[in-house]
C-alpha cells in the first residue's frame, strides 16, 4: 500500500494508517459533535488531529475556522466533493468562517500533461461547483493561487522554515521531479496557516482525505514559529470508484467516477454497467442467499452520500443482505438519488455565477 499526497494505491489498511501517520481516532464524543452529515456520521472521517481541542473552542464560543483546498486537475466528480460536503456542514454547525484555496499551481507543477491554459479554466469552473454547494456568502473565502498572488508572501515565510531534506522525506521528492514539486509544500502549509495570517491567532479545522496528511503534519511542525495554533484535522477514508477500486480517480476514461456534471442517462448507465456490485449470478441465487453491501459500491455510496436517514438505510442493507431487494433495485434506488441531487447541482452551479464577487479573495 501507497498512500501520499501525489500516490495512493494498494489495498489499503486505515489501522496501520493511524499507526503509521500518528493520527488519532475519532471517538464517540468528537463523533457526536461533528457527525451531522453522514461522512462524519458513519465514519467515513476515521481520524484526525486536535479536532477535541477545535470542538472544545467553537463550544466555547472562541472564534474557529474551517479550510480545505481543491486541486483542480479536472472537473469535479463526486468524489472530489467528500471534504467540501463537511465542511459546509461543520459551516451549518458552527457558524464559521470557512476558507478555501485553489491549488492551480500544485496541478500544474504535478500534472504532466496539464497545460496552464487548462488549469486556470479548471479553477474557474471547479470554484462553481464549490459555490454551489451553498457555503455561507460573507463567511466563505475562495481563493485561487495564480489570482491570488497576496498567498505568495505568506508562502515564502513558511518556505523559509523548511528545509530542502524535510519536504523531500515527507513529500518523497524525486531528483526528476522538477522544482515547483519541492516548493509547493510551502504554498499549501501557506493555505493552512493563512486563516491566521489573515484573522490572528486561533484554531482551524482541515477536512483532508488521509493521503493530504504530510501536509498537515508539516504545518502543525512551524505553526507555532509564527505564534499560531497548530491547526486541527481530520481524515476521509477515500471513496471508492464504481469499480471498487479503493480510490476515485477518472483515468479509466471516466467511467468509473460519476461527474457533477453527467446528465441523467450517463449516470443511468455508469451505475448500471460499472458499478460494482455484491449480488449474485442469478436472480434465484440472490433471492436464496442474498447479496453483500457491505462490498457492494452502490450501497457505499448510498450510505456515504446519499441516504442521510438511518432507518431507511438499514432496510436498504437488512433487505438487500436477506435477498428481498435486488441488485437492480438497489442500483435504480441510487440512480435516482444522484440524478435528483446532480439536477439541483447544475442549476445552482449556473447561479453561481452571478456571486462570484461574493466568495472569491481579491488582492
Ligand atoms: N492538495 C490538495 C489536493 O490535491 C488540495 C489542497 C490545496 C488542500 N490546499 C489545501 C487541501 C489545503 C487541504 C488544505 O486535493
Amino acid at each position: 500500500m501507497v498512500v501520499s499526497p501525489w500516490e495512493v494505491s494498494g489495498q489499503i489498511n486505515y489501522d496501520k494508517l493511524l499507526k503509521d501517520f500518528g493520527v488519532n481516532k475519532i471517538d464517540e464524543k468528537i463523533k457526536s459533535s461533528i457527525g451531522v452529515h453522514p461522512l462524519t456520521k458513519r465514519e467515513i472521517y476515521f481520524a484526525h488531529r486536535d479536532a477535541d481541542k477545535w470542538v472544545a473552542e467553537a463550544k466555547k464560543g472562541k472564534k474557529v475556522s474551517i479550510l480545505t483546498g481543491r486541486g483542480p486537475s479536472e472537473r469535479m466528480h463526486l468524489g472530489h466533493l467528500v471534504p467540501f460536503l463537511i465542511a459546509k456542514s461543520l459551516q451549518d454547525t458552527f457558524d464559521c468562517d470557512v476558507y478555501i484555496p485553489i491549488s492551480d499551481d500544485e496541478k500544474f507543477y504535478v500534472k504532466e500533461n496539464l497545460d496552464f491554459e487548462k488549469v486556470n479554466e479548471y479553477s474557474k469552473d471547479n470554484v462553481l461547483d464549490l459555490i454551489a454547494l451553498g457555503f455561507k456568502p460573507g463567511k466563505t473565502f475562495i481563493f485561487q493561487d495564480f489570482a491570488y498572488t497576496e498567498i505568495y508572501k505568506y508562502a515564502a515565510q513558511v518556505a523559509k522554515k523548511i528545509t530542502y531534506s524535510t519536504a523531500k522525506a515527507a513529500f518523497g521528492l524525486k531528483p526528476e521531479n522538477n522544482i515547483g514539486w519541492s516548493f509547493y509544500p510551502a504554498m499549501q502549509a501557506a493555505h493552512i496557516l493563512f486563516p491566521q495570517f489573515h484573522k490572528g491567532k486561533h484554531m482551524t479545522l482541515v477536512p483532508v482525505a488521509i493521503d493530504q496528511d504530510p501536509f498537515i503534519r508539516l504545518t502543525r511542525d512551524i505553526a507555532e514559529q509564527f505564534g499560531f495554533e497548530k491547526p486541527a484535522a481530520i481524515h476521509a477514508k477515500f471513496m471508492p470508484s464504481l469499480y471498487g477500486e479503493t480510490k476515485m480517480s477518472s483515468s479509466n476514461s471516466g467511467l468509473s467516477v460519476i461527474f457533477l456534471d453527467d446528465d441523467k442517462k450517463t449516470v443511468e448507465q455508469k451505475i448500471k454497467r460499472y458499478a460494482f456490485s455484491g449480488g449474485q449470478k442469478s436472480i434465484e441465487e440472490h433471492r436464496k442467499l442474498g447479496g453483500d453491501p457491505d462490498i457492494d459500491v452502490s450501497f457505499q455510496y448510498l450510505k456515504m452520500f446519499f441516504e442521510p436517514d438511518d432507518k431507511k438505510l438499514k432496510k436498504i442493507y437488512d433487505d438487500y443482505r436477506t435477498g428481498r431487494l435486488l441488485t437492480s433495485e438497489l442500483k435504480e434506488i441510487l440512480i435516482k438519488r444522484i440524478n435528483e441531487f446532480l439536477e439541483e447541482h447544475r442549476k445552482k452551479k449556473a447561479e453561481a455565477k452571478k456571486h462570484l464577487d461574493k466568495f472569491l479573495l481579491k488582492n
